[in-house]
């Protein structure tokens, strides 16, 4: 797309977007926190008079006998579970239709999902195509669905997508593994419970990858142009807690207070991402998962120093700030000073988690065809602060390959 009317397009329709998050169609959820709060969310369902249960979570929690509890929990309600176990990363239309036949086979009243972004993904397309009686390949898009989904609710084991209070869902096509967008702002859960027993297991790299995907979302929320006060608040608080809490996770998982922060971060920078959007880091992240299967946060993570030192001009003001929360400002710094010291600090903070400073897959050849599809859904769907051109794009994925960084 050329670049003017791309830009264009971008100001019209991040304009649009930023209307509709403003209206109060998207609600936060009735929060559970702490040790074993994953049973009070099950008292919370039973209070709301469902009979039936629909349980979306991966064959791994499920062996480990982390779902029994919550399973039994149900029954001494009576309410009947019925288990979808079959979640794996990147949900294909497939693997969701066939939830979706289980969930109507056993007349479930509503979904809960156990597991990560991709088991919460899951239930809420399901969950939004049971009450439009449409099919997930027919929801893909912004705002496809006419009634509300059924009752969704969420215990999240990982702390990164912040997906049970975001209003989008990300499915893969079974053949080409493309991402498809479902989006619309009443699919968030109702109630969720961050309780970090589940988190405990998660090895130092998935644990720093999640936490990277986590703040990269309250960054790109917080440096884009559709912030709020509200979502400002929320991004600020993610970045201060990941910032603290990260390493200590990594080093030591069983570490419940860090454990908890991690989770509470990653649903504020969910609550802000939600409403205030992404930018060049997910445009870039998305085609470099698509293309070499890179996971979802280390994607991420290499990224975020690099887009944001690109986009440091545009953004002094907020960075400093952003410098000052953490701590990281020395006396007399002037506003450039800290935001150069805050780009320094995110390259920093990447080699301290134990994320690489370059992409072993990445090709030189395959430059072209990743730079065209980013910049395209950075112009359809982030309210980025510095626009990128081709050109620039390419200069930046430079610096990511393995021999610039040797
Ligand atoms: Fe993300």
């Amino acid at each position: 797309m050329n670049h003017f009317f791309g830009k264009l397009l971008n100001y019209v329709w991040m304009f649009c977007l930023k209307v509709t998050a403003s209206l109060p169609l998207i609600k936060e959820p009735n929060l559970f926190e702490g040790e074993n709060s994953s049973l009070d969310l099950v008292d919370d369902i039973a209070g709301q008079n469902h009979k039936s249960v629909l349980i979306v979570t991966g064959a791994g929690l499920v062996r480990r006998g982390q779902v029994q509890p919550i399973v039994d929990r149900f029954e001494k309600h009576n309410i009947s579970v019925t288990i979808f176990d079959r979640v794996e990363p990147d949900p294909t239309f497939s693997i969701t239709n066939e939830a979706l036949d289980l969930l109507l086979e056993n007349q479930c009243e509503c979904v809960l999902a156990i597991g990560g972004g991709s088991a919460m993904d899951l239930a809420k397309v399901i969950a939004l195509s049971v009450s439009n009686k449409k099919r997930p390949e027919k929801l893909t898009g912004y705002f496809k669905a006419l009634r509300k989904p059924l009752p969704f609710y969420a215990v999240p084991t990982t702390a990164g997508t912040g997906s049970e209070v975001t209003v989008i869902s990300v499915l893969s096509d079974n053949q080409t593994k493309s991402k498809s967008f479902v989006i619309d702002p009443r699919t968030a859960s109702l109630s969720t419970a961050l309780d970090p027993t589940f988190m405990v297991t998660i090895p130092p790299a998935l644990t720093a990858a999640t936490g990277m995907d986590a703040l990269t979302h309250a960054i790109e929320a917080y440096v884009g142009r559709n912030g709020s006060a509200y979502t400002d608040e929320q991004a600020m608080e993610a970045i201060r807690l990941i910032c603290k809490y990260l390493p200590t996770a990594v080093a030591d998982g069983s570490n419940i207070e860090a454990r908890s922060a991690l989770a509470l971060a990653s649903y504020k920078a969910g609550l802000a991402f939600t409403k205030a959007s992404l930018g060049y880091v997910h445009a870039i992240s998305h085609q470099l998962g698509a293309k070499y299967g890179v996971a979802h946060g280390l994607g991420n993570a290499i990224l975020l120093p690099h887009v944001i030192k690109y986009s440091a001009p545009s953004i002094e003001n907020k960075l400093a700030t952003i410098a000052k929360a953490i701590g990281i400002d020395q006396a007399n710094d002037d506003t450039q000073q800290l935001a150069k010291r805050m780009v320094e600090f995110l390259f920093d903070f990447n080699k301290e988690v134990g994320i690489p400073n370059h992409l072993a897959e990445l090709k030189e050849q395959d430059f072209p065809g990743i730079v065209k599809d980013a910049m395209s859904e950075a112009y359809f769907n982030y309210p980025v602060p510095r626009f990128m051109q081709e050109q620039q794009c390419n200069q930046l994925l430079q610096q990511l390959l393995p021999s610039a960084a040797a």
